[in-house]
């Protein structure tokens, strides 16, 4: 049977298109008051309305912020925090690859910054309102290219040896490690997360990409999931009562499965949380600790 989810308040990043606008359409069709956080206003717009016309649902909102801006970060939260009494589900699932390297305006490699150090900011600011909402979850939608990817604690900002690969998987490998670390320090709130890989998806992913990724997916992606099936572990995981007490896990098609073995490294991802504590100037503010 389908949840109702109509006193539950949703928030999911990357919403304008892909995983995340199938995502919105499905929570929004389940009840949900979703806010939908886009970048670019016309799309945005176009997308909203779509999710609304789709669902049925006039309880669908739109808020703006580039997750590389650490200052638009900052004021999305601090919208949401006066706009919305609680705070059910957080689904951070925004993300890009780059062809070439990119600084953010905070002059930070873009790729570890708008996929992973991003989301870890906006989840920080937000965590006393999904602790007063518990039961509250946290959905990070994150890779199996996760297996390319490296620890990013000798060159955070990859100055040296930029590949878009390399720099996708380790931003997806912090996805991982983050979900654990911060599960970890959950564990008792009433505040669950976990890590989904989507599938392959045919979406616009990889648009700003190298030119043989691009190539490579208008050959392949006609094979890919639809974007409705790549969000189908997200809503689950964001709306099942089954995945209510998931904590810490990686999920793949409804399952628990064992991520990359970099993924399991608690180590890792207690020096990972410190670094990401530091490039987002987190130190001193409360959070789990
Ligand atoms: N597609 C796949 O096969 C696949 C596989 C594994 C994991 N994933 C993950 O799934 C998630 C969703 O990707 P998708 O496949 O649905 O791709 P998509 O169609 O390109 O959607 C990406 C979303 O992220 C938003 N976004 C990108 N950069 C942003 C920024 N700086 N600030 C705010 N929003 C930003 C985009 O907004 P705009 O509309 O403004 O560009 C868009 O809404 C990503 O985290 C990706 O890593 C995808």
């Amino acid at each position: 049977m389908s949840p109702n989810l109509q006193t539950q308040t949703v928030l999911l990043t990357g919403a304008t298109s892909g995983i995340g606008k199938a995502a919105a359409i499905a929570l929004a069709s389940l009840k949900a008051t979703v806010v939908m956080v886009g970048r670019d206003r016309a799309r945005s717009e176009a997308a909203l309305a779509e999710v609304k016309a789709k669902s049925k649902n006039d309880r669908v909102t739109l808020l703006l912020a580039d997750l590389g801006s650490q200052a638009q970060v900052r004021q999305l939260a601090a919208t949401v925090r006066s706009r919305h009494p609680r705070l059910d589900v957080l689904i951070n699932n925004a993300g890009a690859i780059f062809g070439n390297r990119r600084v953010t305006v905070d002059g930070l490699e873009a790729t570890f910054a708008v996929n992973h150090l991003g989301p870890f900011l906006l989840t920080h600011l937000l965590l006393d309102l999904l602790q007063q909402s518990a039961p509250a979850r946290i959905v990070n939608v994150a890779s199996a290219a996760a297996r390319m990817g490296d620890l990013p604690f000798d060159d955070p900002n990859m100055e040296q040896g930029y590949s878009q690969t390399r720099a996708y998987g380790r931003s997806k490998l912090a996805n991982i490690l983050f979900t654990r670390e911060l599960a970890r320090r959950l564990s008792g709130t009433g505040v669950t997360t976990v890590a989904v890989h989507p599938g392959v998806v045919r979406t616009r992913f990889g648009e700003t990409a190298s030119f043989w990724y691009r190539t490579g997916v208008r050959l392949l992606s006609s094979f890919w999931l639809s974007p409705e099936q790549g969000a189908d572990t997200v809503v689950w995981a964001a709306s099942a009562a089954e995945a209510a007490t998931l904590n810490g896990v990686y999920l793949i098609r409804r399952q628990v499965s064992t991520p990359v073995p970099l993924g399991c490294d608690e180590q890792a991802a207690q020096r990972l949380w410190e670094l990401s504590l530091r490039l987002t100037h987190l130190q001193s503010e409360p959070g789990p600790t």
